[in-house]
């Protein structure tokens, strides 16, 4: 199998990548290595002679039709795997544009180029997000899309025309929906590492309202295991939620950060909500299960594996947040301390 990981070289594609060339599949990876894409991610894979031989990367855009179409064309790819997007919901609310071009417009490009080179199977990747706020139970596949922020409307955008090509022209596709994933390796803007880092660094921890919000934590290993997992055993046509089975209210995760590093509940502040915030996520997996397939790392365990990976990793994200994401967190944060409520 010769796959063509989109978006490889950020947080979870690089998992995935990994994942995949241990396994013997051939990978090329095509990302743009935009401020979230990694090249130190993929470092284990490239600098290991059994794997490297494996592995292939292409620094490019999945809006550019021509680099895709010749990507296909000469590394004989029969599986597309898209995790190449825009992902912060933050960014989303400061700027939407790019999230209009590659969430929703790559993909379209993705996708006619696979049904002109005859794609055998095409993995969208999607977001639990694309449901919006879960008032109460938990979300099946066919429930009603309602995303509320400009990163989910783009994701369901991709999503819905991945499905269209499926419905239209029967190309192979299936499309996941997976709630929040922590792990090594994740861009220290998200929840989980920036308050890891931050507490690392003694800084106050920016706990969006009252904190009451609730997540349901995947770890990226259990992630990837269930794209993989899909990959053969998954039907055409159909989506798919991935949950981890662990919602957690955001203070809880904060709280159990803290304890871990041994580090004061002072560290937390409470500052002005995101807008449009969904409160709830939570998704009924049993489509899933029923295939066969289960998450196996528990939420405390995995949470503590991913501490001490960045309490080991340090000079990883002190580069990372030494560079573009100063600016970013001056933007996203300094008027928040400041009006804290
Ligand atoms: P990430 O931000 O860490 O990585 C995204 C990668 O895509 C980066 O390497 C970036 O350089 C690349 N990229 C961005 N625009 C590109 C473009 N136009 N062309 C080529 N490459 C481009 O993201 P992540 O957290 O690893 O998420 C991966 C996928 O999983 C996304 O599609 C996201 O919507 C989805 N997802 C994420 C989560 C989560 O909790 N992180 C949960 C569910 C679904
Ligand atoms: O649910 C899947 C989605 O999970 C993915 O599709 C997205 O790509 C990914 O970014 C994530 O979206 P969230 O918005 O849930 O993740 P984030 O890490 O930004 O925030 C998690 C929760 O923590 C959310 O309720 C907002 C809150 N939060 C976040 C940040 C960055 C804070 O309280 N303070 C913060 O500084």
């Amino acid at each position: 199998m010769t796959i063509l990981i989109t978006g490889g070289a950020g947080f979870i594609g690089s998992h995935f990548a990994r994942r995949m060339v241990s396994q013997g599949s051939r990978v090329v990876v095509l990302d743009k290595l935009t401020y979230a894409g990694n090249l130190e991610n993929l470092k284990d894979i490239t600098e290991d002679s059994k794997t490297s031989q494996l592995f292939k990367f292409y620094k490019g855009d999945i809006c550019n039709q021509e680099l895709v179409e010749h990507i296909l064309s000469v590394e004989g790819i029969d599986t597309i795997v898209n995790f190449a997007a825009e992902t912060h919901v933050d960014r989303s609310i400061q700027s939407a544009s790019t999230f209009i071009d590659t969430d929703m417009k790559g993909v379209f490009v993705l996708l006619e180029a696979s049904r002109r080179y005859k794609i055998k199977k095409f993995i969208q990747i999607s977001t639990d997000e694309v449901y919006g706020t879960a008032h109460r139970g938990a979300f099946k596949e066919t429930d009603a899309l309602n995303p509320s922020n400009p990163y989910s409307a783009s994701k369901a955008g991709g999503d819905r025309l991945a499905y269209a090509y499926w419905a239209t022209y029967k190309l192979p596709i299936i499309i996941t929906r997976a709630s929040n994933n922590y792990g090594p390796y994740q861009y220290p803007e998200k929840f989980v590492p920036l308050f890891i880092t931050n507490a690392l660094e003694d800084k106050k921890l920016p706990l969006y309202g009252d904190g009451k919000q609730s997540r349901d934590w995947i770890h990226v290993e259990d992630h990837c295991a269930s794209i993989d997992f899909l990959m053969t055993h998954g039907k055409d046509g159909e989506v798919y939620n991935i949950g981890g089975g662990n919602e957690r209210y955001n203070i809880d995760t904060a709280c159990i950060i803290l304890d871990e590093l041994k580090k004061p509940k002072s560290l937390i502040e409470h500052v002005k909500d995101r807008e449009g915030h969904d409160r709830r996520y939570a998704l009924d997996c049993a489509k899933l299960m029923s295939l066969g397939w289960e998450p196996k790392i528990k939420f405390e365990n995995g949470l503590k594996d991913t501490i001490e990976w960045y309490r080991s990793n340090q000079s990883w994200w002190k580069r990372i947040k030494s560079g573009e994401f100063a600016e970013y967190y001056d933007k996203q944060y300094k008027h928040r301390f400041s009006c804290a409520e």
